[in-house]
């Protein structure tokens, strides 16, 4: 059996540790501080997963026993990018595992009226064009926020995207795959639905909310 399956636009990581720790995630009794630590945890896994494919030059070095030309990451630094608030759980784990990455910010407000997302924040590293780009938001539920992120993203120079998220609904996925079709996604579950008040079904309730202690 594998421990991922995956479609051109779709990856979901079913390797044992990601599953099990995402149920224990997902229990409603489960602390603040426990959420944290695992969502720390199952971002190294999944980022693990979502850079599989970086390319690899080879660098001249010496082991004690001989010379050798050995693997090293080509191009420029990668960008981490996170969708805020809850983005910055998944940075956080994923910094740990590639602690030279750039850090992005964007912030996204839903306009009351329009429902539309509405930006507040923006800050990403230079050249964007040249680094891959990886985008993180825990839920991917509608896919407005996301699509709107990725769509900043893009008008920065951003080139090679792709999405790092906890939970993927169909909507969201289905949305993302419509309107950016060359970004994808790597998650730890498809999970069944969206409820009337956009909550991923079965889900794990609000991810900032469970990540930071607020209500
Ligand atoms: N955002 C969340 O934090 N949880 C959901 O279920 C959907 C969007």
């Amino acid at each position: 059996m594998t421990d991922t399956s995956a479609t051109d636009h779709l990856t979901v990581v079913r390797h044992p540790l990601v599953q099990h720790k995402l149920t224990l995630m997902r229990e409603k009794e489960t602390s603040t501080a426990v959420f944290r630590q695992l969502l720390r945890e199952i971002s190294q896994l999944l980022a693990y997963e979502i850079t599989r494919e970086m390319e690899l030059t080879t660098r001249r070095i010496e082991t004690p026993v001989q010379p050798m030309d050995a693997p090293v990451l080509a191009g420029k630094k990668l960008a981490l990018i996170s969708i805020l608030r809850a983005g910055n759980g998944l940075l956080d784990g994923v910094l740990e595992l590639i602690p030279s990455a750039r850090v992005g910010f964007v912030g996204l407000y839903r306009d009351e009226e329009t429902l539309e997302p509405v930006q507040y924040y923006f800050k990403v590293p230079t050249e964007l064009e040249d680094r891959l780009v990886i985008a993180v938001d825990p839920m991917l539920a509608t896919g407005n926020s996301s699509v709107a992120a990725i769509d900043l993203l893009k008008q920065a120079g951003a080139k090679n995207i792709r999405f790092l998220c906890l939970l993927a609904a169909p909507e969201g996925v289905a949305r993302m795959k419509e309107a950016h079709p060359d970004v994808p996604i790597v998650t730890a579950s498809l999970d069944d639905s969206l409820n009337e008040k956009g909550y991923i079904v079965p889900g794990l309730g609000d991810a900032g909310d469970r990540m930071f202690g607020t209500k």
